[in-house]
Parts: structure tokens; C-alpha cells; sequence
């Protein structure tokens, strides 16, 4: 499966969504999970991510881990997106910021 990872927090640019066959992309207040479950490792939304937030979950980055059982329990609750929107207000200022997983709504 591939992994959303702590830099689509707070930007949530979502050209994700619009290439991904299958449609396996769910959304929270400010984030976006992958349902690993669903998710058919095609790679089209990696390169989409201008934020270089997604990634294989054999090339998560270090520190990355722990955002593969977060796509798997936030998918099961969160809601199908599949249409492109504005990412959210501060993204340009959030991108690139470590640890934004603290900031993390549910
Ligand atoms: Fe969708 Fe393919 Fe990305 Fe999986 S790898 S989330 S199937 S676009
Ligand atoms: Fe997030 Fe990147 Fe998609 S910022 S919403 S994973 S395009």
C-alpha cells in the first residue's frame, strides 16, 4: 500500500485524489489517509503530492513509521474523497514543517 505521511497535515492539497484509480482516499479536518485495504500500489499519486507527502510502505522515510497504522484506523472512519479542493488556508506556510502530527485532527 502507499502511506500518507506528516507533511499533508495542514496543507491537504489534494491532487491526490484525482488520479487514484480506485478512489481509496479519505478525508479529515486537515489531513488525508490512503485505505490500505483498497489501495492497489499503482504509484500514480505519489508523484502527484506537492508536498511529497506519499510514500510506498516499503520506502516510508525514517520516523514515517507509525503513519501506516494511522491511514489504516483514519480510513475506517474518515470520509471518501475523490474531487480535488483548495488545499487548506496556511498551506504555504505549513509545507515543510516536521512533526505536524501533533497538530493531527481527528
Ligand atoms: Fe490510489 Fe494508486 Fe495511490 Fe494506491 S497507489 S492510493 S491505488 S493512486
Ligand atoms: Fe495531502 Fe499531498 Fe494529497 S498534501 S491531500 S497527500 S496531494
Amino acid at each position: 500500500t502507499f502511506v500518507v505521511t506528516d507533511n499533508c497535515i495542514l496543507c491537504k492539497y489534494t491532487d491526490c485524489v484525482e488520479v487514484c484509480p480506485v478512489d481509496c482516499f479519505y478525508e479529515g479536518p486537515n489531513f488525508l489517509v490512503i485505505n490500505p485495504d483498497e489501495c492497489i500500489d499503482c504509484a500514480l499519486c505519489e508523484p502527484e503530492c506537492p508536498a511529497n507527502a506519499i510514500f510506498s510502505e516499503d520506502e516510508l522515510p525514517a520516523g514515517q513509521e507509525e503513519f501506516l497504522a494511522l491511514n489504516e484506523e483514519l480510513s475506517g472512519v474518515w470520509t471518501n474523497i475523490t474531487e480535488k479542493k483548495d488545499p487548506l488556508p496556511d498551506y504555504e506556510k505549513w509545507d515543510g514543517v516536521e512533526g505536524k502530527i501533533q497538530y493531527l485532527e481527528r
